[in-house]
């Protein structure tokens, strides 16, 4: 038995997808249900940034989550496989018309990822703070409350209406399997199987 634990949305109807392909099985959630079993697995439907939670602690034998959120969490984890799915880019917005200005006394970028905005700035601005935030990001320079931001961006479209532009891209992203370390020695047949045949659909 595997537990698997998928970032709800998009990222986890795709991955049950794949799922559905492998073993012709029907593979969905009820609902609101937030579990579900199914053959030999157990899926949890988890937020995006509580994945590397469920796995590092091994509530989850393995996990869908993000590279965006694996470089802001770091968590300790085994990177398997990438999915190619969810793909995006997380990046510097700035209000179209105005320029970065990374000489500022202070930088004020708003994100939900601080450690990669520190990173990212940490060689390059005079003065950084970081104002964190938990969503509606595109909003913070609109109002003042930040510079510029750090985001993920797919479409570009929530930038595009709320008047923000892409100054610059930090990295780029899509949905990497991962597994638990004590998981991946413990069950590694099961693990190993079952990544050979996503691999093979993917
Ligand atoms: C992300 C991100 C942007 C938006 C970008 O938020 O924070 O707001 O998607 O997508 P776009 O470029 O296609 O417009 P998301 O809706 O994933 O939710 P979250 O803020 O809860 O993480």
């Amino acid at each position: 038995m595997l537990t698997v634990a998928l970032p709800k949305g998009r990222i986890a109807d795709e991955t049950l997808a794949i799922f559905r392909k492998i073993f012709q099985s029907s593979f969905e959630f009820e609902d609101r249900k937030l579990l579900m079993s199914e053959g030999d697995f157990k899926f949890l439907m988890v937020r995006n940034q509580d994945i590397p939670t469920y796995v590092v602690n091994g509530a989850a034998d393995i996990g869908v989550v993000g590279l965006d959120v694996l470089e802001e969490h770091r968590p300790d984890v085994v990177r398997l496989l990438d999915l190619k799915i969810g793909k995006c880019r997380v990046c510097v917005g700035i209000k179209e018309g105005e320029e970065l200005n990374l000489n500022a006394p202070e930088l004020k970028i708003a994100t939900k990822m601080p450690h990669i905005s520190r990173n990212y700035f940490a060689a390059k601005a005079t003065a950084l703070k970081i104002i964190k935030l938990y969503g509606s990001i595109e909003l913070a320079p609109l109002v003042g409350l930040a510079d510029a931001i750090v985001d993920v961006v797919e479409t570009g479209t929530t930038m595009k209406q709320n008047g923000l532009r892409v100054a610059e891209t930090i990295m780029h992203s899509s949905a990497h399997l991962i597994a638990n370390k004590n998981s991946f020695i413990i069950k590694k047949d099961e693990i190993l199987s079952l990544y050979e045949k996503i691999k093979a659909q993917i």
